[in-house]
């Protein structure tokens, strides 16, 4: 049996590990630490500094390797336990269960296969896949060899992943021939082709069969996965890793320029991941565990694969959509596998709310006992009804905050134990100082207050760079508050010091809980050859939370004709798809004769979220403007 972890059970246990944990962090993550498998102990705890640049390390001088507390560990008592069930897009078709000994032996072929491809420890692997098997086991493998994974999302478009791949330099790409998506089927490897005419650092491409479709393979590049493992072996030695060495890039938006390369390490992402994982759903060994993220996501990342399976728990892994066949699918897997801990984000709880109800009540949902929730704030309406419907009345909801660059849950319940309050997400976790601050970066005591949510002191998830450039790391959540991470995040405290997460303070959107920078959208949109000029923001959507809204401003002037407008709408949604994929489509598109701007130049965004809200009687002060007309003209052309 793997040493046991220990668990915070009740609210007091709660308290006490948090007051441990702020007034003797060394000797409480120790403590935390100490039953993981260790190929040598650290010689220290936590390191580093938030000021002036956020150098964090923790459990520096340890040896280990992540795969071997995922896997190895587990095998003497849960061999034979399921470490993996996957339920494929297309419910007629037959799932798949792995144990943990299967498990084991997928991931030391893979890794095999990529030691005989020629990777090496420290190079980077960009996996482009659908959420099959073979993504998770692949991911497992990089980690295996001490190789550096970064997933990209398959709804990125080839440009994005052109990118991703060359910010990396990654010398090795994994994806498939094709992916489900509901009811279409989208062809992954012609994409990954037309990345790589333009990503001459790649040498490998390593091919799974998915979908069984004809694909270009490319002579002396490309290669089919199921070739390569034919006489591979089920073992695999894991390489050793130093506790700061990175075990994953994970590339997300931040308000300006391109997305960076989040970099997370080994040791301390494995503590956190495991440690989080384990107290805010309070898993116990039978459970059956459902996140519904992908693995192209940090959620996936932490808790799909890494946290339930260093906790050795059961996770499912979906290809599908909550939508396929109709909107009772999930409700159906529940049903299905007997699942007993379900996360998903609220832009699905909103989707389906919008369905019949029958879709949900003619599921028993007997087996769940836990509910949890990620990505944005819920609303009150989506939690009430995932509350009674999903959870009738019976399961705690736990309301997670956190973001790629903290790689575990930094503000939640822990699943009966602290409070649950419905659009809150509640009580920091041990190891995790919330402060609001003023604008000016003034601390704001007490509660009942508003500001800026920063934390404290480093934990053991911190980001530790950002790939190739740490500068902007420093400048982006470390310079702007000086002794503090800024999360970019606005928060409430209320009068039990439960802690509201409001929404984002920069100029970064939510949309379906995927973040995208406002800079990100607008570089993409004026790739597009009709415009000169463009501004985005967010604006209040049923279902994804935020929409984008666009305004642009064209070559030749606003068009006369509506069918000339509606072309060029429809052309720059293509080239905003082109540019970052489907899921960056701005929702709304006004064509302006111009921006209101300052006489400095500057964008008044604050006017245009005004106007995109629906806000069109009080906007504001215009006489600074440097052309107040400007504005009634886009009040009066509002979509
Ligand atoms: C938002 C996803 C309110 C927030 C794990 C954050 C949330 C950004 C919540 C990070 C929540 C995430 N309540 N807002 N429970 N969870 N957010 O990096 O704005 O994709 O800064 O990480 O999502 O998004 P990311």
């Amino acid at each position: 049996m793997p040493a046991t972890h220990p668990r915070i059970r009740t609210t007091e246990e709660y308290h006490e590990a948090y007051r441990r944990s702020v007034e003797t962090p060394d000797a409480f993550w120790a403590e935390v630490a100490e039953p993981f498998t260790w190929r040598r102990k650290w010689d220290s705890v936590r390191g580093g500094e938030f000021s002036p640049a956020g150098t964090s390390t923790w459990f520096d001088g340890a040896k280990l390797n992540i795969t071997e507390n995922c896997l190895d560990r587990h095998l003497a008592a849960r061999g034979n336990k399921l470490a993996l069930i996957w339920e494929p897009n297309d419910p007629k078709q037959r799932h798949l269960r792995l144990t943990y000994r299967e498990l084991y032996q997928e991931v030391c072929r893979f890794a095999n296969v990529l030691h005989n491809l020629g990777v090496e420890k420290g190079d980077r692997v960009c996996l482009y896949m659908p959420m099959i098997p073979p993504l998770a086991i692949a991911v497992l493998a990089c980690a295996r060899i001490g190789a550096i994974h970064s997933v990209v999302f398959a709804g990125f478009s080839s440009t994005a992943i052109a990118d991703r791949v060359n910010d990396a330099q990654a010398a090795f790409v994994i994806t498939a021939d094709g992916l489900n998506r509901g009811p279409k089927q989208i062809p992954v490897k012609r994409v990954v082709d037309e990345a790589l005419e333009s990503c001459p650092s790649v040498r490998k491409v390593l091919v799974v069969e998915h979908l069984g479709w004809p694909v270009h393979m490319q002579e002396g590049r490309d290669v089919w996965y199921h070739d390569e493992a034919k006489d591979v072996s089920r073992s695999f030695k894991a390489e050793e890793m130093a506790a700061e060495d990175p075990l994953f890039i994970l590339y997300t938006s931040g308000s300006t320029g391109k997305p960076k390369g989040v970099v997370h390490t080994t040791a301390g992402y494995m503590v956190w991941a495991d440690y989080t994982f384990r107290n805010v759903f309070q898993v116990e060994e039978n459970d059956v565990y459902w996140c519904t993220a992908d693995v192209g996501w940090v959620t996936g990342h932490s808790y799909l694969l890494y946290g339930p399976l260093l906790a050795g728990a059961t996770t499912l892994m979906f290809e599908g959509v909550p939508t396929y066949p109709d909107a009772g699918r999930f409700w159906e897997v529940i049903d299905k596998h007997s699942v007993s801990i379900f996360y998903t984000a609220p832009t699905a709880i909103r989707s389906l709310m919008a369905a019949p109800l029958d879709n949900v009540l003619s599921y028993s949902l007997d087996s769940l006992r836990v509910l949890g929730s990620v990505g944005e704030p819920i609303n009150e309406e989506a939690w009430h009804w995932y509350h009674q419907h999903v959870g009738k009345g019976r399961c705690p909801i736990v309301d997670t905050w956190w973001q790629t660059e903290t790689a575990g849950i930094m503000i939640s319940a822990m699943a009966g134990i602290t409070p649950s309050k419905p659009t809150h997400a509640g009580l920091p976790m041990p190891g995790v100082e919330p402060v609001l601050l003023t604008q000016e970066g003034q601390e704001i005591e007490g509660n009942d207050q508003e500001g800026y949510l920063a934390i404290r002191a480093s934990w053991p998830g911190v980001i530790r760079t950002t790939w190739g450039d740490h500068e902007r790391a420093a400048q982006t959540y470390f310079r702007p508050y000086p002794g503090y991470y800024f999360t970019g995040d606005g928060a409430r405290r209320d009068e039990n010091g439960l802690y509201r997460i409001i929404g984002r303070v920069d100029d970064v959107i939510n949309v379906s809980g995927h973040r995208f920078g406002t800079a990100e959208i607008e570089n993409a949109i004026n790739q597009d050859p009709h415009v000169v000029e463009s501004a985005v923001v967010g604006y209040p959507h049923d279902v994804k939370g935020q929409g984008i809204y666009a305004y642009v401003i064209l070559q030749d002037g606003v068009p006369d004709k509506e069918t000339e407008r509606q072309r060029i709408e429809a052309s720059v949604i293509e080239t905003v798809v082109a540019e970052i994929g489907k899921i960056a489509r701005p929702d709304k598109i006004q064509i302006v004769s111009g921006l209101p701007k300052t006489r400095s130049g500057k964008i008044m965004r604050r006017i245009l979220r005004k106007v995109a809200e629906g806000e069109t009687s009080n906007i504001g002060d215009t006489t600074t403007l440097l052309d107040p007309a400007v504005v009634d003209e886009i009040v009066n052309g509002r979509k």
